[in-house]
């Protein structure tokens, strides 16, 4: 039987002829969902690609961490498995310390800031900074400002005290729960809602799309609205499968992206206040505001961590981040 089939092989490339090469397949995995700004992207580029490169190139967008969980995706890139994602930046701290700039608490004063900074030189040229590792950034996406969600109301720094947290894969988000004498708990945005369902976490942060798509409110009775960091991503591929392409077909997939990246940006703030809204009305999670006094508590506890990642970070990009607060 084994003697048979190489024959039969041969046969069957006589009989078809050699293989015709089919169109570039590009596998985009990410792992929030559809009705989210990255979502909303990410179908978008496919539309995009499906109506200027048809026969070329197809695109298969993969969300809800059905290929790749967050903590994966970028070694999947890597060995080819796939082509184009947009993990958010806090996933980034592995390839390039620079990053953790958008991980420090209090830092942007809102999501105009960061969108300046990221525009800047500073922010342009951290799209490059991982070249060397195989990564390229084709450009930053929103989602939004960070709450704080609990089980219990959490209005001042102290009553963060003793709880757990989930975070994502980053060191300098650990440590912002840590200085409010919290304990962090790194993992996968995939096992958040099981994770808070079964109280095996108190509580977590993250945007308001977040929150309301992969329904964390459900199980968080209480939502404080800390506005206290940012959750953007980068749209990322891989230097060895972006220099393989051919000339014509890599400057159409940079317009495509960059199309796609602009609509998902436009869309991050109102569907942010979309979301926040469709939570309120749900009656299953409570909003707090914070007051002046007690937002200013917040960042009274949580500012050493500036220090603390100061070195690691740059002295220089904090003080490029904190400009673009004043513009
Ligand atoms: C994402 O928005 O891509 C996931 C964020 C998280 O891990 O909290």
């Amino acid at each position: 039987m084994r003697k048979w089939l190489p024959a039969a092989a041969l046969l069957a490339a006589f009989i078809t002829g050699p293989a015709t090469a089919g169109p570039i397949v590009i596998k985009f995995s990410h792992v929030v969902a559809e009705n989210t700004p990255k979502g909303k992207m990410a179908n978008r580029f496919k539309a995009l690609v499906e109506e200027r490169l048809a026969g070329k190139v197809a695109v298969e967008v993969y969300p809800n961490s059905q290929l790749f969980g967050d903590n994966k995706v970028l070694e999947a890139m890597l060995l080819g498995d796939v082509q184009i994602g947009a993990p958010s930046l806090s996933k980034f701290s592995r390839y390039t310390s620079s990053m953790e700039i958008f991980d420090l608490p209090f830092l942007f004063k809102d999501l105009h800031a960061v969108e300046r900074f990221q525009k800047g030189e500073a922010g342009q040229a951290m799209l490059d900074s991982m070249r060397d590792k195989g990564l390229i950034g084709l450009g930053y996406l929103h989602n939004g400002m960070k709450q704080m969600s609990a089980y219990t109301p959490l209005h001042k720094p102290s009553d963060a005290k003793g709880l757990k947290f989930r975070v994502q894969t980053s060191d300098v988000l650990a440590a912002q729960f840590e200085v409010l004498g919290a304990t962090a708990v790194k993992k996968p945005f995939s096992e958040v809602f099981t994770l808070l369902q079964t109280k095996a976490i108190d509580g977590t942060e993250n945007p308001w799309s977040n929150t309301y798509s992969k329904k964390f409110f459900e199980v968080q009775p209480y939502i404080t609205e800390t506005d206290h960091g940012v959750l953007d991503y980068m749209v990322v591929t891989s230097t060895e499968f972006w220099q393989g392409l051919p000339d014509d077909i890599r400057a159409e997939l940079k317009k495509a992206i960059e199309e796609a990246v602009e609509y998902g940006n436009s869309v991050a703030l109102e569907q942010a206040g979309q979301d926040r809204q469709a939570i309120i009305d749900s009656g299953r999670s409570e909003v707090i505001a914070l007051t002046p006094e007690e937002r200013a508590e917040w960042v009274d506890a949580m500012r050493p961590v500036w220090k603390q990642f100061e070195d690691r970070i740059g002295k220089d990009l904090i003080e490029k981040a904190l400009a673009a607060n004043n513009r």
